[in-house]
């Protein structure tokens, strides 16, 4: 279990001041102008050797993607954007470090805009988080007042600018190239890629987007060092995460662990267990909607990290943990969930946009038992056709948990067509 001197979120509740001096108090902005003075490539490199990996799902390195940034500034301006639209259902943390934490995104904002030498930052923040926005702005007026940011930031001689942006509620504005394009006050539609937005980003300039969690635990990583993030996890799987636990546990919650810790001792240290204990679960979803769901026998032992979960065939995702025990209809569960993506499809592919559809039409006749066993085989038949085929990766967001239901329930699903009981198939 992490001990608390490795945490990084140590407001993650927000019983201390969330101020600029409850901040200072906590370590942040201690020493930031030094950071800086060590240079663009040791902040990089540095990164690079935590092994940090993006926190917004996808899970790429993000020294790596920092280092894809023109070395120097050209003609066009260098851009990072920060991606607060925390739109994956069950994730819940990055709203608690803008409105319970915001300086450690701040100080984040600075030196992660430094290390790409972008002299401006946006964070798009989802439009409904209204506190978050207001905790957050408080403290971007703070750190301009005490020349933590502005001009000459830190007196480090870096002018850096932050600015707050409110959008407006699509789940897809998450994806990064629609969030530029919704930010840039067009439709929040995806963009192809290539050209990437380390070469054509933010108002066709090179740009860097990510998530609120990997740009707020930079400052302290540079603070204590790679290796001692690279300490905590699994090699690949290094550092400390938020994990959102929501469902059928005793005490739903938010906490900062170790990565890689068992999936089952996240769950019975910090949310009292599942409720009814442990033989009472059905399944859990590991990390946010998109990814698939994994039964029981797999909860047992799997361990919270990209490569555990990757090996399972799920994912870590945003790390947010949805818990089902077994007074769950998972079917029905999935179809709530295919709703959620067929509402959300901006319709720009054609896989996408027929194809969620059409699954969410099938599976909800399934989950009423209105349907033929051999649809089942081509309903994961159409899952694999849209995975893989479109622009962005809702696409493949809205095939995995319905894979995921087909690969390990699929007794279940028979049983609900044949009109038996799901405890009578089991
Ligand atoms: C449909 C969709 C929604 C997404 N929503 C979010 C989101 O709300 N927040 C986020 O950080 N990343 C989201 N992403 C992932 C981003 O595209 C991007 O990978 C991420 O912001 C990169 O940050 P990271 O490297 O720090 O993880 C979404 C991706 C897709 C396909
Ligand atoms: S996969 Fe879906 S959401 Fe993404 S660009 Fe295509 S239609 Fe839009």
């Amino acid at each position: 279990m992490l001990q608390d001197r490795d945490r990084i979120f140590t407001n993650l509740y927000g019983l201390q001041d969330i101020g600029l001096t409850g901040a200072r108090a906590r370590g942040d902005w201690d020493g930031t102008k030094a950071i800086m003075e060590k240079g663009q490539d040791w902040i990089i490199n540095e990164m690079k050797e935590s092994g940090l990996r993006g926190r917004g799902g996808a899970g790429f390195s993000t020294g790596m993607k920092w280092s894809f940034m023109p070395k120097q500034e050209g003609e066009r301006p260098h851009y990072l954007v920060v991606n607060a639209d925390e739109g994956e259902p069950g994730t819940c943390k990055d709203r608690e470090i803008m409105r319970h934490d915001p300086h450690k995104l701040v100080e984040g904002c600075l030196l992660a805009s430094f290390a790409i030498r972008a002299h401006t930052c946006y964070i798009y923040i989802r439009g409904e988080f209204y506190r978050e926005a207001e905790a957050l702005q408080s403290a971007i007026d703070e750190a301009y007042a005490a020349g933590l940011i502005g001009k000459n930031a830190c007196g480090s001689g870096w002018d850096f600018d932050l600015y707050v942006h409110r959008g407006m509620g699509a789940y897809v504005c998450g994806e990064e190239t629609a969030l530029i394009n919704s930010l840039e006050g067009k439709k929040g539609q995806p963009r192809l890629k290539p050209p990437f937005p380390a070469g054509v980003g933010l108002y066709g300039c090179p740009t860097t987007v990510n998530n609120v969690e990997s740009i707020a635990v930079a400052p302290t990583i540079l603070r204590r060092g790679a290796s001692w993030f690279a300490g905590l996890g699994r090699p690949k799987n290094s550092g400390t995460k938020l994990f959102c636990i929501s469902g059928h546990v005793n005490t739903p919650c938010n906490v900062e662990e170790e990565m890689g810790i068992p999936l089952k001792e996240l769950l019975e240290k910090h949310c009292g267990g599942v409720r009814g204990g442990w033989d009472n679960l059905l399944a859990v979803i590991p990390g946010g909607s998109s990814v698939p769901m994994m039964p029981k026998s797999v909860c047992d032992t799997v361990l919270m990290d990209f490569d555990s979960l990757r090996e399972v065939g799920s994912g870590l995702g945003t790390a947010a943990v949805i818990v089902m025990d077994k007074s769950t209809d998972v079917i029905q569960a999935i179809n709530r969930l295919a709703k959620f993506y067929t509402h959300e499809s901006c319709g720009q592919c054609t896989p996408c946009r027929e194809g969620t559809g059409w699954m969410a039409r099938v599976l909800d006749r399934i989950a009423h038992g209105k349907a033929a066993v051999e649809e089942i085989d081509m309903l994961f038949e159409v899952s694999k056709q849209i995975e893989g085929h479109t622009i962005c990766a809702l696409g493949d967001a809205a095939a995995w948990p319905i894979q995921g239901l087909i690969r390990h329930f699929r007794p279940l699903i028979e049983a609900r067509i044949l009109g038996q009981s799901a405890q009578a198939a089991e």
